[in-house]
C-alpha cells in the first residue's frame, strides 16, 4: 500500500510532511513510500536522504497512492490527481481554502486535518499544532532580539552597567511560554500576561513576572480561552498600556479557537512605546493582535517597527519538519492494522482497508481522535462546521 510524499507548492512554504527517519517508520509498518523529487530540499533533506531510509522517487506519485501527506492542503490539480477512496493528511485551513475542501468531497476522498486532532493526552503525539507553536514561538524571541538593536541581558562591564531588554509577552500558550523560555535564555527581562487563570503558574514557572490585570480570567472548554466581551477588552487594554509603554520588545501570541485573533493592542499603545522598540506579531495572519501589523511585512508605527509573522515555522524547516514529520507517523500508526498499526487489527472496514505488503491504512471513525480530525469521509463533509461553511458558500 502506497503512501506519496507531496512536494509543497504553496509560495513559501519550506516544510516537508514526512522526513527520513519518518520514512523508515512508515516503512517497517508495512508502506511503500513515494516521495515527489525535491519535497524535502527547502527543509535541507536531499532526495538521496530519503532514498537512504527506504522511500522510492516518483515524479507522479499521486496516481497509485492509498494516502498521500503533505503540509499545506493540496493544489486543487493535484487532488484531482488521486484516486476516489485515497486519504489526505495536511493542515487544512477550512475558511482561507474551501474549495480545496469541495474538490476533495467532489472526488470521493477522504481528508484528515492536522490542526483539528483533538488535544487530549492520548494524542499529544499527533499535535501538530504544538510542535509548530513551539517552533513559532521561539522564533519570535529570536527575531525580536535580532530586530532590537540593544543587548537582551544585564552586562556588568568596567565601562558601566548595560540594562538588559524589558519584554513584555501577551499570550502564554505553546507558542507564548516558548519565547518566553527563550527570551529569558537571552537574558531579558520577562513579562507576561494571559485570560487563563492557570496561566499565571506557568508564566512564573518560565521565569518571568506575570502581568495581573485584576480582571476576570477567562477560561473556556478545553483549557482555552474564551473570547473577550468588548467592555472587558477595552479595560484590559487601558490596564496593559503601561507595560507596553514600558517595554523594548513586545510580542504578542494570542489566539481563541475557531475565531479571529483578539485584538490587544491598538496603534495609539504601541506609539507610547520608546525609540527603537519593536513588537513581534504571531497572528498577524490571523487578524493580528496588534492593529496595523501586516502578515509578512516590517511596518512603523510611531517609533516603532512592527513584524507581523507569516507561515513562521517555516522560516526553520528543518527543525519544523521533523517535528511535524513524527506527529505525522504517530497519526498514521493510529490509522494503520496491520504488523505495526495501533488500529483495530480484526476488524477490517468494509471500503477502507486496502491491501498491501502488511500495512492497511483503515482508519477507525470511531475512534475520537479519528472522527475529530476528519473533515471528509469517502466524498462526504463530516466536519460540522465546514460544512456549514460550504453550505453557505455553494
Ligand atoms: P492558542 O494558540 O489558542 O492561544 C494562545 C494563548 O493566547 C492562550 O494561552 C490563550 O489563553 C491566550 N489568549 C487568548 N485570548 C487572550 C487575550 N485576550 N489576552 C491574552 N491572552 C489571550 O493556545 P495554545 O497555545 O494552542 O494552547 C493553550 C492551552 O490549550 C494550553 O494551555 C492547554 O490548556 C491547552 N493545550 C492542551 C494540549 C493537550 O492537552 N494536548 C496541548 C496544547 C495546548
Amino acid at each position: 500500500m502506497r503512501v506519496a510524499v507531496a512536494g509543497e507548492t504553496q509560495q513559501g512554504e519550506t516544510r516537508v510532511a514526512l522526513v527520513p527517519d519518518g520514512v523508515k517508520k512508515l516503512v517497517e509498518l508495512g508502506y511503500e513510500v513515494a516521495v515527489e523529487p525535491g519535497a524535502g530540499r527547502a527543509a535541507e533533506f536531499d532526495d538521496a536522504d530519503y532514498e537512504a531510509a527506504g522511500a522510492v522517487l516518483d515524479d507522479s506519485p499521486f496516481a497509485d497512492a492509498a494516502l498521500v501527506l503533505s503540509v499545506q492542503p493540496l493544489a486543487r490539480e493535484r487532488i484531482r490527481q488521486l484516486p476516489s477512496g485515497a486519504s489526505t493528511v495536511s493542515f487544512l485551513p477550512i475558511t482561507s481554502q474551501p474549495d480545496q475542501v469541495r474538490d476533495m468531497r467532489d472526488c470521493g476522498l477522504t481528508a484528515f486535518a492536522l490542526e483539528l486532532v483533538p488535544r487530549i493526552s492520548r494524542a499529544q503525539s499527533m499535535d501538530a499544532l504544538s510542535s509548530q507553536a513551539l517552533v513559532a514561538g521561539y522564533r519570535s524571541a529570536i527575531v525580536a532580539a535580532g530586530m532590537l538593536r540593544r543587548f537582551f541581558p544585564l552586562n556588568m562591564t568596567a565601562a558601566g552597567t548595560v540594562q538588559p531588554a524589558e519584554v513584555v509577552v501577551l499570550g502564554a500558550g505553546v507558542a507564548g511560554l516558548q519565547a518566553i523560555a527563550t527570551a529569558r535564555r537571552l537574558g531579558a527581562v520577562v513579562r507576561a500576561y494571559d485570560v487563563r487563570a492557570a496561566a499565571a503558574e506557568e508564566i512564573q514557572s518560565m521565569g518571568a513576572k506575570s502581568i495581573d490585570l485584576e480582571l476576570e480570567s477567562l477560561e473556556g472548554s478545553g483549557g482555552y480561552a474564551r473570547e473577550m466581551a468588548d467592555d472587558r477588552a477595552a479595560r484590559q487594554r487601558e490596564l496593559l498600556t503601561p507595560y507596553i509603554s514600558a517595554a523594548d520588545a513586545l510580542i504578542t501570541t494570542a489566539a481563541v479557537p475557531g475565531r479571529p485573533a483578539p485584538m490587544l493592542v491598538t496603534q495609539e499603545m504601541v506609539e507610547t512605546m520608546g525609540n527603537g522598540s519593536v513588537v513581534v506579531d504571531l497572528a498577524a495572519e490571523s487578524g493580528g493582535n496588534v492593529e496595523g501589523s501586516v502578515a509578512g511585512e516590517t511596518v512603523r508605527i510611531g517609533r516603532t517597527r512592527v513584524w507581523g509573522g507569516r507561515n513562521v515555522p517555516s522560516s526553520m524547516p528543518a527543525p519544523a519538519s521533523r517535528l511535524l514529520s513524527a506527529n505525522i507517523v504517530s497519526l498514521v500508526t493510529l490509522m494503520t492494522t496491520g504488523p505495526g498499526g495501533e488500529g483495530d487489527g480484526g476488524s477490517q472496514r468494509q471500503g477502507e482497508a486496502q491491501h498491501g505488503s502488511g500495512a492497511m491504512f483503515a482508519p477507525d471513525h470511531e475512534d475520537e481522535v479519528v472522527s475529530g480530525c476528519c473533515v471528509v469521509r469517502d466524498g462526504e463533509v463530516v466536519h460540522q462546521p465546514t460544512r456549514e461553511l460550504l453550505e453557505g458558500g455553494s
